[in-house]
This record gives structure tokens, C-alpha cells and sequence, in this order.
């Protein structure tokens, strides 16, 4: 019985699985990085944490006997799927890229692009209102801008303050409706967003209700991806492992 093992922490992994448990009898694993506190249940065996780098990786990938890596970590994901091709070539493990397409700015969208979360701190408008999607990890570069009052999203409430000068929280859970959306911009009077080119559609709903109210948005792009096999949807990743697994 193949065995294929899945580095999630995205939706698409969450499908992936979904189908790969209820269409075969594998042995499907979930690895988490135990980022979020209650994580949602997954079908499939789940482990959390981090595997000790690319060489923990290939030791578990051997000793699970793995015959296939799925890596479908979230597009802004910078480490892991550097170590899952790196482990995967060493370990002799076919391995492919789950990774959605990005968002493509429309007509009236009003984007400014810039390719880190430190450029995006820096060309904020001054003294302006700013709904901060971006996680908890990645608060440190808006830290300088003191003159922002931030309105942050997080999927867990903070235990400690966060670092910012001024800020407000909220946590919630997506995916998020535009009309929510929509009412949280105008609730809480912003008039800049800052957000991750993260694509797919649990957190677009945001990127529209900016585009109704004519709001900037301060686009951070994404990294580099490695090379490799990869798919662009979960249909793509299973007609891939398909091939493989004949
Ligand atoms: N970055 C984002 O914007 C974002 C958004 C939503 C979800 N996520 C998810 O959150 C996780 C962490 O994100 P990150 O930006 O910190 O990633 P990262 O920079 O790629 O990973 C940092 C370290 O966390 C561990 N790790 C990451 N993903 C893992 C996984 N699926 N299973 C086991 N260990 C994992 C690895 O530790 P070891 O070196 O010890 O193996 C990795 O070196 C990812 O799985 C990603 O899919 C990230």
C-alpha cells in the first residue's frame, strides 16, 4: 500500500487529502507545522512539527517508507519547500508543488506591488488606517511605523500585546464573505489594506470589498518557487501522483 505523505497547512492540502483518503486505501499523512493551536480536523494520519530541516525530512521519509511528497504549503511559505525538494531528491522520493496561482489585479483595482512586508511597511500612507492580514510572524517590519494604526487579523487571539504602537485585533477564522469584509472596512474606517498575494479564494473576499470601496492595497508578491514537478490545482496534483502511482 503506497504511502504519500502531505505538507499542508493550506486548504488545497486539506482537499488533497480529502480525496486521496476517501478514492484510496494509502496511507495519506498530513504534517503540520503546529503554527495554529486547534487546527482543523483532517481526514487521514496527521503529525505536527517541524522535522529537524531537509535532513530530518529525508530521515522521515525513509523511515515511513514514503513513496511520494506532496508539498502543498501556502505560497509565502519560505523554508519548507526549499527542504522538501532538497529531501525529496536526496531520499530518491518523487515529489510535486501544490501551489494555487496568485491573484491577478483587475481594472479598477488599486494595487501597489512590492516584493517583501518590509517595502510594504515602508510606502504605507502616512498616518493612514491599515488592515494588517498577513499573520502574527510577520508583524515586525510595521513595528517602525508608529504614526499607523493598524487593525490586525489573526486566526488565534494574542496572548501577549503585540508589538505595535497602536492596533486593534480581531480573530476570526476564514474563509470570509465580501459582505463581511466589506462591513469590517467600513466598521473600522480603513483606508489601506496590506496584504499577501496568496491567491485562491478563502481570503479574495477581502481583496473585493477593497475594490468596492476603491481602497489602495499594498500587495506583497510571492518568493521564489523551487524547481521541480508542479501542480496548480488539486486536480492537477492528483492526476500527477496518478501517473506516479500506476
Ligand atoms: N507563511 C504564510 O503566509 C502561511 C500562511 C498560511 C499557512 N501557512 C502554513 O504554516 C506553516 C508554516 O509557515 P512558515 O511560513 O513558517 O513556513 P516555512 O518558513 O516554510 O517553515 C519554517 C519551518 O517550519 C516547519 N514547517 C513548515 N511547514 C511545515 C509542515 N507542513 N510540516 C512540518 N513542519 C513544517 C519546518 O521546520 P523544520 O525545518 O524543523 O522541518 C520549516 O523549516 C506552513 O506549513 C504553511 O503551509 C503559512
Amino acid at each position: 500500500m503506497p504511502s504519500l505523505l502531505i505538507l499542508g497547512g493550506t486548504q488545497e492540502a486539506a482537499e488533497l487529502a480529502r480525496h486521496l483518503t476517501q478514492e484510496t486505501d494509502w496511507r495519506i499523512i498530513t504534517s503540520l507545522a503546529g503554527r495554529t493551536r486547534n487546527p482543523a480536523s483532517l481526514p487521514g494520519e496527521v503529525r505536527i512539527g517541524g522535522f529537524g530541516g531537509s535532513s530530518g525530512l529525508v530521515r522521515y521519509l525513509q523511515g515511513e517508507q514514503v513513496n511520494l511528497l506532496v508539498d502543498a504549503t501556502h505560497p509565502f511559505a519560505l523554508r519548507m519547500p526549499v527542504h522538501a525538494e532538497r529531501a525529496a531528491g536526496l531520499a530518491g522520493v518523487p515529489r510535486i508543488k501544490l501551489l494555487r496561482p496568485a491573484w491577478q489585479a483587475e481594472k479598477e483595482d488599486r494595487w501597489i506591488s512590492v516584493p517583501s512586508l518590509q517595502q510594504a511597511a515602508q510606502v504605507l500612507p502616512r498616518d493612514c488606517k491599515a488592515f494588517l492580514a498577513t499573520g502574527r510572524q510577520e508583524l515586525e517590519p510595521f513595528t517602525q511605523r508608529r504614526d499607523v494604526e493598524y487593525l490586525i487579523r489573526l486566526v488565534d487571539s494574542p496572548e501577549d500585546p503585540l508589538p505595535l504602537a497602536r492596533y486593534s485585533v480581531i480573530a476570526q477564522r476564514g474563509p470570509f464573505r465580501f459582505e463581511e469584509e466589506q462591513a469590517l472596512l467600513r466598521e473600522h474606517a480603513i483606508d489601506c489594506l496590506v496584504s499577501k498575494n496568496s491567491g485562491g479564494s478563502a481570503s479574495y473576499a477581502k481583496i473585493q470589498a477593497a475594490r468596492a470601496l476603491a481602497l489602495p492595497i499594498i500587495m506583497v508578491e510571492r518568493p521564489p518557487v523551487p524547481p521541480g514537478a508542479l501542480a496548480r490545482s488539486v486536480t492537477e496534483a492528483l492526476d500527477w501522483i496518478g501517473e506516479i502511482i500506476r
